[in-house]
Formats: structure tokens, C-alpha cells, sequence
């Protein structure tokens, strides 16, 4: 659905009365489009105390062709960028900014006390009104359980603190992430680099991703411009809104798709898979013998790399007024189901080595929501199936992580009444609603074969909603 505000305030005249009303004023958001450069823009470098990552970061930036300058707290950026062949300079003059940048990236690995936390006010003092319009900031840590003391695991775990307040101080679009590097995950970094860094992320913010020890086989060589190529990906619930995005996405990336959803959406669906020269496969996944019938159209396909978990109904009513049929129905869909679907896959060998299960959850699931008590319980079983079956999953080389959509525009949010619909698009720091393919592009991201060190993990494309933030 339009959003007519977003084009009101960002017309001459709607600006104008936007900033005397002290109304808010979201910008469009930059999206991904085919091409070089990951990064349209330069990338600003800096740390605290010894930081561990700069060699790891220099390799990812030259592999992405970026411009990088280093911040005074990184002196020793410069020679480890020649080494790494990447032309780098200084950043400003003196105590003057340089120039503007589309990206922040700070090392705060080597933070090993909070008496060192000044290093980042340092930095982001410098930099914050130098970062672009939909620019991008990231900040390295190493994961608090796994630090050598206390003191270490403090400060490292202050880092969710200071990027969520980025996160809602930077506005015009910037987004702002904290990325836990566990020991021996370094080299595992770029994808998830060139995800954040780029407009593939535009309605992820404030979000804390884990990269740990690789799980599965390591791919030998990706080929960034289809990373998705040669691989046989289920995307359930895909006739329309955020499935056909999906779909759409994962076909642009070069995945060979099979498009899922009900016999009764059969003609969306068929409409969908001819465009993207998928296949589409109709079945109902609540019923009882769908994993079965599944297990079987993915044999026949000599197995499938990726299964995504997207297709969800809501059925909503306060407790006291829903029928039991109604509180069924959601969770065999949105959650046992999964949970069925993923252990006859797994059992039968029907997934390749190194396969990803992505899943769909919602903010719902996180904050709760009124007349929601069966689509927010799927949806929390959702986090908790994704969280426990992670390391079962890892000991067959499988990952499996979430994406938890905040308010998106499709038929299900057009159906919201007015005003909960505009509260539900201008309550997050980028004061508007995401669009399906910001889901699609995180899914993505879980899909690549360059995502072998995210497991578990659960990222919420919600533009940094205030609701269960
Ligand atoms: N739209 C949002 O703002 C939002 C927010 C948070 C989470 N989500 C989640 O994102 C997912 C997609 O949402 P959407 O907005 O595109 O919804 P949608 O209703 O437009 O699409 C869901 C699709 O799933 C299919 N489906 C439902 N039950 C099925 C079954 N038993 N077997 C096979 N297919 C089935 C439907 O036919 C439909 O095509 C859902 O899991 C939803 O809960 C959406």
C-alpha cells in the first residue's frame, strides 16, 4: 500500500509544513539495485584499544572495492590497508572532520574495560554529523560469554547500549548495527559486511547479530553478483506479499526456486513461478502428511539448500473470544508445522550439506500484541524452535536463523484500521514502513553460502520499531 505521507513530506511544500508542525520526516530509503559499488561511498575506520579485526576488515574491503579512511584512533589502518592492496588516507585534519562518509565501521574488540569506552566517544563525536543520508554503521565486539573476565565481558556487552541510541540519534535513514565476532569467526565476516553495509539492509537497524564458528562445509568462492547461484530453495507461503518478494529475490540471486502455498492460491502462485522461471508446488503444509510430501519433491529434486519458512495466517481475537479452532489453526501453521516440516527434511537427507532454514517470526512475537495471544505465541515458538534447534542443526552442518518483521506494507497491514496503521508506520527511527523485500534481502542474507558462521540468530526488519524494543 502507498504510504501518501512519506511523498507529502518529502515534497517542497510538505517538507516545509512537516518541519514547522514537528511532524516527521522520513526519507525514502535508498534499496538495492544490480551493480557495483556494495557501498556508494566512503567507509570511515576506527577502534578502541588493540583492535583484532582490522587485517579481517581490510581483506573484506578490498574484496568489496571500497574507498576506506582512517579516524586518528587507527593510525595503523594505513599500512594494514596497503598490505591488504586497499588504497586508504586520513581522515580530517587536526581536531577538523574530513569528509563525508556513507559508512562507520568501529573495531571495539579491543575494549577490554569500560574505563576504555572513551575511544568510542571519541570517534562517533567526530563522525556522526559526517555519516550520508541512508548511510550505514557498524560496530565489531567480541561476544560478552566468551570473554576472559568480567571487565572484558562488561564493556563488550555495553556495545547493545550505545548502538541502539545511534540508532535513534543518527536519523535520515542511517542504520546502525553491533556485530559479536566470536574467536575464529573473522574470516567469516564479509558477508554479513556487505549485507549491512549496503542498501540491502535499508529497514534494519539496532539490531545484534552473532557470527560464531562456521557450521557445514565453507564454499570455496562466491560469486558476489548471484551468490544465491545453483541453488534449489523452498519458499512456503510465496503466491503473494513477503513470500513473492522472497521468491522474487532469491531468483534474482541466481537460486533455482520452488514456490509453495495453498491449492486455493493456486493462480498467484503459477503467476508467480512463471515469472522467475520457478516451479511452483501446491499443498497445504498444516496438513498432516505435507512433510511427507515434501520430503518426497525434494528427493526428486536431488535435494533443496534452502528451506524458508514464510507462509503465516493470523486468525485474531481476544482469548476470551476465540474459538479453540482459531488457536489451533495459527500455531499448526505458523509453528508446528515448521517444527514438523524440519525434522522429516533433516531426517530423509533431503537437505544438502550446508543447507539453511530461515524462518519467519514477527515483532508480535517479541512484544505481544492485543487480540494476538495465538499468532504471538507461534511466532515466540518460532524464536525458540530457531535458538534450540541451532547447535542440534550445526552438528549436521545445517544453520537456521529468523527474521522478525516489524510493520510491512502488504494486504495484511492495508487491512489494519487508519490509525494503528499510521502508528504502525511512523513508530521506529526511519518513521515509515518496510517494504517485503527488506525482508526478502535479510532472508537472503541468512541463504548465502557466505553465512555458514550465523546460526541462531534473530533479526528484526522493523526499522527499529518502539514496540518491544
Ligand atoms: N506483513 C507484515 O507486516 C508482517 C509482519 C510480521 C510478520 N509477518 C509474517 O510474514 C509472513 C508473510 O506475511 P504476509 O504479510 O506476506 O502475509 P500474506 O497473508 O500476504 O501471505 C501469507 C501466505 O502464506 C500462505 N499460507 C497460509 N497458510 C498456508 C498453508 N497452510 N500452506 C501453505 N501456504 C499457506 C497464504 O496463502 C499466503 O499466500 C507471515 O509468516 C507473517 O506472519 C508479516
Amino acid at each position: 500500500m502507498k504510504d501518501s505521507y512519506l511523498g507529502f513530506a518529502n515534497s517542497r511544500l510538505g517538507s516545509r509544513v512537516a518541519a514547522a508542525l514537528g511532524l516527521p520526516q522520513p526519507l525514502p530509503l535508498e534499496r538495492f539495485h544490480a551493480g557495483p559499488p556494495v557501498i556508494k561511498g566512503g567507509v570511515l575506520i576506527g577502534g578502541g584499544g588493540s583492535p583484532q579485526l582490522l587485517s579481517a576488515l581490510a581483506g573484506c574491503f578490498k574484496s568489496m572495492s571500497a574507498q576506506t579512511v582512517a579516524h586518528k584512533s587507527v593510525p595503523q589502518w594505513l599500512v594494514i590497508a596497503n598490505q591488504a592492496g586497499l588504497l586508504s588516507g586520513r581522515w580530517g585534519v587536526e581536531d577538523k572532520p574530513g569528509e563525508k562518509v556513507k559508512a562507520l565501521v568501529f573495531d571495539a574488540t579491543g575494549l577490554e574495560d569500560s574505563t576504555q569506552a572513551d575511544a568510542i566517544y571519541h570517534f562517533f563525536h567526530d563522525a556522526a554529523r559526517s555519516v550520508l543520508p541512508s548511510g550505514r554503521v557498524v560496530v565489531l565486539g567480541r561476544p560478552p560469554e566468551l570473554c576472559a573476565s568480567p571487565r572484558q565481558a562488561t564493556v563488550q556487552r555495553s556495545l547493545e547500549g550505545l548502538t541502539r541510541s545511534l540508532a535513534k540519534e543518527l536519523k535520515r535513514a542511517i542504520t546502525v548495527q553491533l556485530v559479536y565476532v566470536a574467536p575464529g569467526a573473522e574470516d567469516q565476516l564479509e558477508g554479513t559486511l556487505r549485507f549491512l553495509l549496503s542498501p540491502r539492509s535499508a529497514y534494519v537497524s539496532a539490531q545484534v547479530v552473532r557470527l560464531g564458528a562456521p557450521v557445514g562445509p565453507l564454499a570455496n568462492t562466491i560469486d558476489w553478483s548471484k551468490p544465491l547461484a545453483g541453488k534449489k530453495i523452498l519458499v512456503t507461503g510465496a503466491s503473494r506479499g513477503i513470500g513473492a518478494s522472497i521468491a522474487e529475490v532469491m531468483a534474482r540471486d541466481g537460486a533455482q526456486v520452488i514456490c509453495l502455498d495453498v491449492p486455493q492460491a493456486q493462480e498467484g502462485l503459477d503467476a508467480v513461478a512463471k515469472k522467475l522461471g520457478a516451479k511452483s508446488l501446491a499443498l497445504d503444509i498444516g496438513s498432516m502428511d505435507a512433510p511427507q510430501a515434501l520430503v518426497a519433491a525434494a528427493l526428486a529434486d536431488g535435494g533443496w539448500d534452502v528451506v524458508v519458512h514464510n507462509a503465516g495466517i493470523t486468525r485474531d481475537k481476544t482469548i476470551a473470544n476465540m474459538k479453540e479452532h482459531l488457536w489451533q489453526a495459527v500455531i499448526n501453521v505458523n509453528l508446528s508445522t515448521q517444527e514438523r516440516i524440519n525434522d522429516a527434511l533433516v531426517e530423509s537427507g533431503a537437505l544438502k550439506a550446508g543447507a539453511r532454514i530461515v524462518c519467519v517470526s514477527s515483532i508480535s512475537g517479541i512484544a505481544g500484541n492485543l487480540g494476538q495471544t495465538n499468532y504471538a505465541l507461534s511466532k515466540a515458538g518460532v524464536i525458540g524452535m530457531v535458538q534450540s534447534m541451532a547447535p542440534v542443526l550445526a552438528q549436521k552442518g545445517i544453520t537456521i536463523n529468523a527474521v522478525a518483521p516489524g510493520f510491512i506494507e502488504t494486504q495484511m497491514t492495508a487491512a489494519v484500521p487508519f490509525a494503528i496503521r499510521e502508528a504502525g508506520r511512523r513508530m521506529n527511527s526511519m518513521g515509515q514502513g518496510g517494504q517485503p523485500v527488506d525482508v526478502a534481502e535479510t532472508i537472503a542474507w541468512f541463504a548465502s553460502p557466505a553465512s555458514s558462521a550465523l546460526t541462531g540468530n534473530v533479526v528484526r526488519v522493523c526499522g527499529q520499531s518502539l514496540i518491544g524494543a
